[in-house]
C-alpha cells in the first residue's frame, strides 16, 4: 500500500530562530494527531536543516533538503552535496521544483545527474513536475509533464523507484492562491501513474506516491486528498504555519 504523505516546502523561509519555534509547536500539536500510513515531512533551508534534524529525531516529523548538487564533492562554492545532507542524518531530498527549475538552471538533464547522485548517496527523492500556465492553455500539459518525468527518471531501474516520490505542481497554481481543481489533479496523477506503468510494471506505478503541491490550503485539501490518486500534498506557504499545516495533516 502506498503511503499518504504530506510534506511542507519551507523554501527560503524562516531564520534559525523562527525555525526553531515552528517545530516546537509542530512537535506539541502533532502528538495529538493518529498516523495512519501517513508521513510527515518538511523541508526547511540548509541553514536549519541540521537544527531541524535534531529536534524531530525521535517524533513522527521526518525531515528533507530542498536540493542538492548533482556532483559529490569539490571546487563548487556555495553549492551543498548529498554527502553533507546525508551526514546530518537527512535521508529525503526535493529535487525538479519550478522555482528551481526556473531561476536556478535545474533542466531535465541536470535533473537526472541529481537524481542519480541523490539516490547513490541513499537519499530518497521528491520529484517535482509541473506545467506553465500557457502548457496548459494550449493542451500541452500532458506532453510537458511526460517529458519532464521521462527525461528525469526514466533511466532508473525499477528498483530505484522504491525510492521515489512524485510531486505535481502546476506552476500556475503555485503561490497563487489558484489551485488545479481536484478534478484536474486527479486527472494528472492517473496519467503519471499510467505513465509509470507503462514503462514499468504496474506494482511500481502503484505503490509511488503522487502528491498535488499548489496552493493547498485547510480550506481545500480535503477535498483534493479526496481522489484516488493523489496520496497528499507539497504545501507551500500553508506549511510556514503550525496551526494550516496541521490542518492539512489531519484533512488526510
Ligand atoms: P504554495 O503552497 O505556496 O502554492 O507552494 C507550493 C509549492 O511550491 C510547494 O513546493
Amino acid at each position: 500500500m502506498r503511503s499518504k504523505i504530506v510534506a511542507g516546502n519551507w523554501k527560503m523561509n524562516k531564520t534559525y530562530q523562527e525555525s526553531k519555534a515552528l517545530v516546537k509547536e509542530l512537535k506539541k500539536s502533532v502528538k495529538e494527531i493518529k498516523l495512519d500510513n501517513t508521513r510527515i515531512i518538511i523541508a526547511p533551508p540548509f541553514t536549519n536543516l541540521q537544527k531541524v534534524s535534531k529536534k524531530t529525531k525521535d517524533t513522527c516529523i521526518e525531515v528533507a533538503a530542498q536540493n542538492i548538487c548533482a556532483l559529490e564533492s569539490g571546487a563548487f562554492t556555495g553549492e551543498i552535496s548529498a554527502p553533507m545532507i546525508k551526514s546530518i542524518h537527512v535521508d529525503t531530498v526535493i529535487l525538479g521544483h519550478s522555482e528551481r527549475r526556473e531561476y536556478f538552471g535545474d533542466t531535465d538533464e541536470l535533473l537526472a545527474k541529481k537524481v542519480d547522485t541523490a539516490l547513490k548517496n541513499d537519499l530518497e527523492v521528491i520529484f517535482c513536475f509541473g506545467e506553465v500556465l500557457e502548457d496548459r492553455k494550449s493542451g500541452n500539459h500532458f506532453k510537458v509533464v511526460e517529458e519532464q518525468i521521462k527525461k528525469a527518471l526514466f533511466h532508473l531501474t525499477s528498483e530505484e523507484w522504491v525510492n521515489i516520490i512524485l510531486a505535481y505542481e502546476p506552476v500556475w497554481a503555485i503561490g497563487t492562491g489558484e489551485t488545479a481543481s481536484p478534478e484536474q489533479a486527479q486527472e494528472m496523477h492517473a496519467f503519471v501513474r499510467e505513465l509509470v506503468a507503462e514503462r514499468y510494471i504496474s506494482g511500481i506505478s502503484e505503490n509511488i506516491s503522487i502528491l498535488y503541491g499548489g496552493s493547498v490550503k485547510p480550506t481545500n485539501a480535503k477535498e483534493i486528498f479526496s481522489k484516488e490518486d493523489v496520496d497528499g500534498g507539497l504545501i507551500g506557504g500553508a506549511a510556514l504555519s503550525a496551526n494550516d499545516f496541521l490542518a492539512i495533516v489531519k484533512a488526510i
